[in-house]
């Protein structure tokens, strides 16, 4: 059972930020399911994989901001990166502590509703623009 429904993410105007949000929440969900009693190796793995679909992620939509000028880039890109610092902060956390209450509190109270709040609110003037641009 998952813990996050990919049909509950808000869609926004652009598919490569779709699939990116779906990756995403399949990689979440995989975090979650190896929490439940997996190997710590497992949820280590699940953690840099997160970490590092976030960082090309990012980066995909950073790159059609800078290709378009999106006038608040610096306000997008500066919401990825202290997220991207945070989260490596937490695996940093998790290899010393290895503390999995810590974990899914953090991902469950902060990680699901900044993910859902981002896209309803950045992403998604962020994807309008770009989909309002000449081709
Ligand atoms: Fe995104
Ligand atoms: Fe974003």
């Amino acid at each position: 059972m998952p813990v996050i429904d990919a049909k509950a993410i808000p869609q926004v105007a652009m598919d490569f930020m779709n699939d990116d949000h779906e990756e995403a929440v399949t990689l979440l969900n995989q975090l979650f399911s190896a929490l439940d009693g997996g190997e710590k190796t497992a949820i280590t793995q699940c953690l840099e994989a997160f970490f590092q679909h976030n960082q090309e992620h990012f980066a995909r939509e950073e790159e059609e901001m800078v290709r378009i000028s999106f006038p608040p880039y610096s306000c997008h890109k500066g919401e990825h990166d202290r997220v991207l610092a945070e989260l490596r902060e937490i695996i940093t956390q998790w290899s010393t502590e290895a503390d999995r209450e810590k974990l899914m509190v953090y991902l469950t109270e902060t990680v699901v509703p900044w993910f859902t709040n981002h896209i309803q609110t950045m992403d998604t003037v962020t994807a309008m623009f770009i989909s309002r641009q000449p081709a």
